[in-house]
């Protein structure tokens, strides 16, 4: 096909050839229980990159998105943590920090398989919920709502008693927990952490993916030195002078939103979700101290100097996912104004766009190729298609969907593009592209075909 809309790239793919590829790429990576981020860059369960690839995956194999799941609820930390990574030990030497350094066994409440005492942003209860509701027979046959709901509701408190008891934001205490991990948000606070962790820093990373796309080898010092840090405080969120403590919009938007995930699934279990309702709204409010109203965006708070950091995000955006009668009065406009303006899309700009950037396409530090400093991400454009949408921008949202298709098909599922050009950048075959390409393709062009072919296969 070629391009309908003026204002776009051109659109070459075949969407049914894209289907399948991007079907390849999710089977591909497929671990047995999980799927690996990447065969090579990421050989590990990562936790938000799961509930990604679970909501790409409910249409290929339900059970196999139920699995997915099932297999990173049950790595919870008996403090109801979800950990960032759970570690394959067959593979500990091809990722640093491996599971030897964290030593998760040791350390009170861990479980029974190695992972990070790390979080990272709470999108799972949203996850259930939709592999949930797109087979609910196949689900209810599983028990698949019963045995999640007790470990969200886990998951939930901790963040509430460990993680937000200050202020009732959740605080992240590592970039890694962000997702985001070098985002210019996090710039200022890691200036005061040190660079010098006892441990050699390890690369293996930079064998994946160029370094020019990859944070430097000094943030990495830093990443290490907050690692050993928390890990020596027992990872038990209880160090008073840890000195990276910072309030993350997408950590909250995320888990306002899913908290009415909770509500729903809760409900779909005979039980009240008010008091779900009632938190996702509690998040909300707590979230004003993050609004900056000259940006017209959501942004972060350093808990450690209270000055927020005034720079705008993607993840800025992401309460576009709570309906306009969960957030203040307004605030959808604005942020809706935020979205589809310079910053981001740019929707009456003269420059095409594939997606939007990570950060603000008008900061003058923007790097497009740089990994979270300015390349588009396929996990973020994805909720923020879905944010157009709960605001009623559906036709806006469609527009999207074949640039950011082409954008990932073009270059083999790369894990972040440049946002113009649709240049690939970091890994290849990564699986959050290629997923979030199956559930886009699966949800908008074939919305009545039947699940794909292994519909009926036994996870
Ligand atoms: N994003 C981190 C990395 O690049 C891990 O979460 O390794």
């Amino acid at each position: 096909m070629t391009a309908t809309l003026p204002d776009r790239p051109a659109i070459v793919h075949d969407r049914v050839a894209t289907l399948a590829a991007a079907t390849a790429v999710v089977r591909g990576n497929w671990g047995g229980a999980y799927t690996v981020p990447a065969t090579g860059l990421y050989p590990h369960q990562w936790s938000w990159d799961s509930a990604f690839i679970a909501i790409g995956l409910r249409h290929l194999s339900p059970r196999r998105a139920q699995l997915e799941l099932d297999s990173l609820l049950s790595s919870q930390w008996a403090d109801g943590r979800l950990p960032q990574i759970v570690y394959d030990a067959r593979r500990d030497d091809d990722y640093a920090p491996s599971a030897a350094f964290w030593g998760s066994a040791d350390l009170p409440g861990s479980p029974p398989v190695p992972t990070t005492g790390l979080i990272q942003p709470p999108v799972h209860a949203w996850a259930v919920w939709l592999v949930h509701a797109h087979e609910p027979a196949e689900s209810a046959r599983r028990g698949f709502l019963e045995r999640a709901y007790p470990r969200l509701v886990a998951w939930h408190r901790y963040l509430r008693e460990r993680r937000a008891a200050q202020d009732g934001l959740a605080a992240v205490v590592h970039p890694w927990e962000s997702g985001t991990d070098n985002s210019p948000l996090w710039d200022d606070a890691l200036a005061r952490v040190p660079g010098t962790p006892r441990a050699p820093i390890e690369r293996p990373d930079l064998q994946h993916a160029d370094a020019s796309e990859r944070p430097s080898n000094k943030e990495y010092g830093k990443y290490f030195w907050l690692a050993e840090r928390y890990r020596d405080h027992g990872c038990s969120d209880a160090d008073p002078d840890h000195p990276f403590v910072v309030n993350d919009p997408t950590t909250n938007a995320l888990w306002a939103r899913a908290e009415l995930a909770l509500a729903d699934i809760a409900e779909a279990l005979g039980r009240d979700g008010a008091a779900h309702r009632a938190e996702a709204a509690r998040i909300v409010a707590a979230m004003e101290a993050l609004w900056d109203a000259d940006l017209e965006v959501y942004v972060a708070l350093d808990r450690r100097t209270g000055e927020l950091v005034r720079k705008a995000t993607v993840g800025g955006l992401m309460a576009l996912l709570l309906p306009a009668d969960v957030l203040p009065p307004g605030r959808a406009d604005a942020l809706l104004r935020t979205a589809q303006g310079p910053r981001f899309l740019d929707v009456d700009g003269a420059a095409p766009q594939f997606m939007a950037p990570s950060y603000d396409a008008t900061a003058p530090d923007l790097d497009p190729a740089l990994y979270w400093r300015g390349p588009a991400w396929f996990n973020m454009m994805w909720l923020l298609l879905e944010g157009l949408r709960t605001h009623g921008l559906d036709a806006r949202a469609e527009k999207y969907v074949d640039p950011m298709v082409e954008a990932a098909v073009r270059e083999g599922f790369p894990e972040y593009v440049n946002p113009w050009t649709g240049d690939g950048h970091g890994t290849r075959s990564f699986s959050w592209t290629a997923a979030l390409t199956v559930d886009l393709l699966s949800r908008t062009v074939f919305p009545e075909a039947p699940a794909g072919p292994e519909e009926n296969e036994r996870a």
